[in-house]
């Protein structure tokens, strides 16, 4: 299996209670390496692009207004099977569909307040990466 790279935020609930360390380990028992990291104040403009694809849901002005109402840790990740590693350790988007063990079901306090992001695919992984990093700030 191919070694790839996904793109994982540690999400407002979670830097609130000082989780930052404690999902970062998990990451890397998942056999995931951080090759870039930076905590920022997303800003409105900033999450609302990131979310563009949920624009229409119901849940969007209230996930934006989450997304910014605290310092968040953006990362990449380098793995085999990368995006897969990062999904499976975080589990289910909703904490009370999340399996034992899982990041969210740790953590998470909400399907909102759900501690962690992870990309869905590839695809959208090389996506998100370059929303945030510019190459020379990822060191493999
Ligand atoms: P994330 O992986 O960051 O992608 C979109 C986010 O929307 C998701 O995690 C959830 O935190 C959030 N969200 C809030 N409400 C819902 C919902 N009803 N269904 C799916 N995602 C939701």
């Amino acid at each position: 299996m191919a070694v790839t790279r996904t793109f994982s935020i540690i999400k407002p609930d979670a830097t609130r209670r000082n989780l930052t360390g404690a999902i970062t380990k998990m990451l890397e028992e998942a056999g995931l390496r951080v090759v870039a990291s930076k905590r920022i104040q997303m800003t409105k403009e900033q999450a609302e692009g990131f979310y563009a694809v949920h624009a229409e849901r119901p849940f969007f002005g209230d996930l934006v207004s989450f997304m910014i109402s605290g310092p968040v840790v953006v990362q990449v990740l380098e793995g085999e099977d990368a995006v897969k590693a990062n999904r499976d350790v975080m589990g289910a988007t909703n904490p009370a569909d999340a399996a034992e063990g899982t990041i969210r079901k740790t953590f998470a306090e909400s399907i909102e307040a759900n501690s962690a992001h992870g990309s869905d695919s590839d695809e959208n992984a090389a996506i998100e990466i370059a929303y945030f990093f510019k190459p020379e700030e990822i060191v493999g």
